[in-house]
């Protein structure tokens, strides 16, 4: 099985939702029944990489998937050489709400791909409306490895989950 050029927006109507399974219950649960509805009602956006084959009902597997949604975190959270530079106010950033990768398609390189689309993303989206940084709540200590290979910082515990950050003047040096 092969996965297609282009990340495209979910959409229940071409994407098979159920065979996703990244081996998480909480990721999959997210994106067979909760994504689409978060995009309806407007709190995040996920996009997908399809397989390039559909199955016989003419939908196509999702490989991998990233989600999401603008967010705020606590000036007072930051390192303090960077929160003495911003004003007192909730600190605009993106949140990567959810990042996965289908257990086929494990281990080539996929989720880094996925985290650079992600990344490559909310750049772009940076370009109209500001944030400051990127975030991400891991679910566990192998995704926290994951992302701490690429860049990201811890910057507190969160609901009992650690949260790391990347700088989005970081993020710009990628791809400008
Ligand atoms: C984490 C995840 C996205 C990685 O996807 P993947 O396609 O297997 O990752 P890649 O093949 O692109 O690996 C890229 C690099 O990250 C490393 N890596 C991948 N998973 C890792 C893990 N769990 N812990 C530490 N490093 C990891 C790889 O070794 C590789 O490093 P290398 O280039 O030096 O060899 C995937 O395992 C997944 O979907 N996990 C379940 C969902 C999850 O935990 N998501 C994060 C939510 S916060």
């Amino acid at each position: 099985m092969t996965w297609a050029k282009e990340f495209v927006e979910l959409d229940k109507s071409q994407h098979d939702r159920d065979s996703f399974d990244c081996g998480e219950r909480e990721l999959n649960t997210f994106i067979q029944t909760q994504a689409a509805k978060h995009m309806e009602v407007g709190i995040s956006r996920t996009m997908l990489l399809p397989d390039c084959k559909p199955l016989p009902d003419g939908k196509y597997p999702i490989c991998a998937f990233y989600t999401i949604a603008p967010s705020s975190i606590g000036r007072e959270t930051l390192p303090e050489n960077l929160a003495n530079k911003l004003p007192r106010y909730p600190v605009p950033v993106f949140l990567i709400a959810q990042l996965a990768v289908d257990v086929e398609y494990r281990g080539q390189g996929l989720g880094k791909i996925t985290l650079i689309k992600a990344l490559e993303y909310l750049w772009e989206v940076n370009a109209y409306i500001k944030a400051y940084a990127v975030i991400v709540d891991c679910l566990n200590d192998g995704a926290k490895d994951f992302y701490l290979k690429y860049g990201f910082e811890v910057l507190c515990e969160y609901n009992g989950r650690t949260r790391l950050f990347i700088l989005m003047e970081t993020v710009a040096q990628l791809f400008s």
